[in-house]
């Protein structure tokens, strides 16, 4: 009789042992584990019109692609294409700032190859253009002699036309298959306004470029934003990471202790 309310005990605490551990064990890690699934997103559809009336100010640039229609082309590239599309948008301010040659006398076509103008018929991740740096010329969906150099300067990428010479200022979107990055001033094709450029008396141009931060103190939330918004995750991820390996130090210990 006492050996079976021995048995009995001995059974019923190997099982709260058994249950205690298989409760504490599979419950603990979950609960850690959760943050990192997270940054694992599909690649989704992209509504361009939609992204860029939110993102910005580009409602300058959106209203361009919106009445010459190109909005449509861009679209369709972004959608149906294996290449996919990298987007240059330049901030409104690039608009209301662009003196000399004026976009208002181009004809209807000129400006649907201006906005064409802006759109390179392939997905390019940022670090993408260490490739195409001195590549020479690289074909925009505008075709032709429509074509814009790129130089990667240490990280900053530098776009030139010719006629302009800037920067990727801020990355708006980058997820294969559609790029969209924010530059500073409105691209200028040679095959619209011609190879007579003016010689740059401006010799301060170069410097707001080389910093882009200076180039705009306002309307330059876009780039703080951005570059804010990719270090707490990360610093983020580093925490949960050390508290998880904290963790496992401490269980696995404890199940030494216990096995002692
Ligand atoms: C792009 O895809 C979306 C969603 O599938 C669709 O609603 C839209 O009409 C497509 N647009 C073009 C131009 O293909
Ligand atoms: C715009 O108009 C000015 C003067 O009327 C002219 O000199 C210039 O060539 C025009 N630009 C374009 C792209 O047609
Ligand atoms: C970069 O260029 C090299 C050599 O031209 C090529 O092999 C490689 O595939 C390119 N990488 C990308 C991401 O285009
Ligand atoms: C682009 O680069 C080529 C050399 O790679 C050069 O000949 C050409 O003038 C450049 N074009 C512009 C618009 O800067």
């Amino acid at each position: 009789m006492d050996s079976i309310k021995i048995l009995i005990c001995l059974t019923t605490l190997l099982f709260m042992f058994t249950y205690a551990q298989a409760a504490t064990l599979p419950e603990s890690p979950p609960t850690i584990l959760t943050p990192t699934p997270a940054p694992a997103p599909a690649p989704e559809y992209v509504n361009l019109a939609d992204l860029l009336s939110v993102a910005g100010p580009f409602s300058t640039f959106l209203k361009y692609l919106e009445s010459t229609k190109v909005i449509e082309t861009l679209q369709n590239q972004a959608n149906n294409t294996e290449e996919g599309i990298t987007l240059f948008v330049p901030k409104d301010k690039a608009f209301s700032s662009l003196k000399k040659p004026s976009l208002s006398n181009l004809t209807a076509d000129q400006l649907k190859q201006l906005c064409l103008f802006h759109a390179l018929p392939h997905y390019y991740s940022l670090s993408d253009f260490k490739n195409l740096s001195g590549e020479g010329p690289i074909n925009t969906l505008a075709g032709g002699s429509y074509t814009l150099n790129f130089t990667d300067d240490s990280g900053t990428v530098r776009i030139g036309s010719g006629w302009t010479n800037t920067v990727v200022s801020s990355s708006v979107h980058s997820t294969d298959p559609v790029a969209i990055y924010q530059v500073n001033k409105v691209l200028l094709p040679e095959a619209i306004f011609g190879t007579d450029i003016p010689t740059p008396a401006p010799a301060p141009a170069p410097v707001p470029d080389i910093a882009p931060v200076a180039d705009s103190p306002d309307a330059d939330g876009g780039k703080g934003s951005a570059a804010k918004a990719s270090s707490p995750s990360s610093s983020h991820r580093i925490s949960w990471w050390s508290v998880w390996r904290c963790l496992m130090v401490v269980v696995v210990s404890g199940g030494f202790v216990v096995v002692l």
